[in-house]
């Protein structure tokens, strides 16, 4: 029985106005009832709205820059304010960037930092003791199988999703007997704005990757929460990757990765404001005993 101003139990989305986030936000307002929609587009916002609506759900959107620092608490007022309660937290936002470290903006890679991993924790922290005192619902976050392995050209985010791998994981394993699930998801890549955005479409490594549709990642992570899955890879080739990055010794995934993920075109990280392959990545012949071989510029690599 609903008592009348007890706080009625959300599901909340964050990056609900496109890709994976908006799709989940769909699979989930099929079991009905209130669903918080967070993202920076309005538009966005409006469309995933209707969207949810039109599959069962009660949206509420709440447009919302999750780089501002008082962003979780402004979310909290407004579960307040509408006499709402997180049962669900879905971290869906994030972003990446290709490129080589110390060429990319400094201040755009950090954001990296605040949106995966500090907005990401500080919503989960904030949500999980209410779940556990309530012992229902729980958290649904969004790592990548870039969380296996250390990527070298998208380093920062291939680190973030180390660490919401990490993060996640091990909440699952303090909650799990407080009736709370913390699941977390790690899709390969999938066709989303995101992939363009990071530019992570232009390396060689996301074009021979198969890429997964977001219904598709959605409805597994959203299966796998609701069974109470600590790690949710969805899709046989994803499923793949993790096993090879597990397997593999890094001497040989690193430069294999580093390989795939830069382009020629890339300005060289020794800071020379050359292209790569003009400055370190250039071939020179070399003459030793008996053979001809290629070396770089550099040494090994
Ligand atoms: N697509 C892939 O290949 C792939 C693979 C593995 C893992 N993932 C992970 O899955 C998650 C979702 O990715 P996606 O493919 O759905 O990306 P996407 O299509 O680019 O969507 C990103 C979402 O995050 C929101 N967002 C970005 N910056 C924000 C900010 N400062 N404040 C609030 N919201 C913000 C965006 O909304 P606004 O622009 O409206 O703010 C958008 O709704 C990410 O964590 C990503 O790392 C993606």
């Amino acid at each position: 029985m609903t008592i009348v101003g007890e706080p009625r139990p959300a599901i909340v989305v964050t990056g609900a106005s496109a890709g994976i986030g908006r799709a989940i936000a769909r699979v989930a307002a099929r079991e009905g009832g209130p669903l918080v929609l967070i993202g920076r587009s309005s538009d966005g916002l409006d469309e995933a709205a209707r969207e949810v609506a039109e599959a069962g759900g009660e949206p509420f959107t709440l447009a919302l820059d999750l780089l501002e620092r008082d962003a979780p608490g402004r979310l909290e007022s407004f579960l307040i304010e509408n006499g709402l309660v997180c049962e669900v937290l879905v971290n869906s936002a994030g972003y990446g960037l290709r490129g080589a470290a110390v060429a990319l903006p400094l201040e755009e890679q950090l954001g990296i930092v605040d949106l995966n991993i500090r907005a990401l924790s500080e919503l989960t922290l904030r949500f999980l003791p209410g779940m556990a005192a309530r012992r229902r619902g729980g958290v649904i976050n969004f790592s990548s199988i870039a969380g296996f392995v250390p990527g070298p050209y998208m380093t920062l985010y291939y680190a973030s999703k180390a660490f919401v791998g990490s993060f996640s994981q091990a909440l699952y394993q303090e909650f799990r007997r407080a009736g709370v699930t913390v699941t977390c998801v790690a899709p390969g890549p999938v066709r989303t704005d995101f992939l363009e955005a990071s530019k992570a479409a232009h390396a060689a490594l996301f074009r021979l990757l198969p890429t997964a549709e977001a219904e598709m990642v959605a409805e597994r992570a959203w299966r796998g929460f609701r069974a109470r899955r600590r790690l949710v890879v969805p899709g046989f080739s994803a499923k793949l990757a993790v096993v090879a990055a597990r397997l593999l010794p890094a001497s040989l995934l690193l430069p294999l990765i580093a390989r795939l993920q830069r382009s020629g075109n890339d300005p060289c990280p020794c800071g020379s404001g050359k292209k790569f392959k003009n400055c370190c990545g250039a071939r020179r012949w070399s003459l030793s005993p008996g053979i001809f071989r290629t070396k770089r510029a550099g040494g090994r690599r």
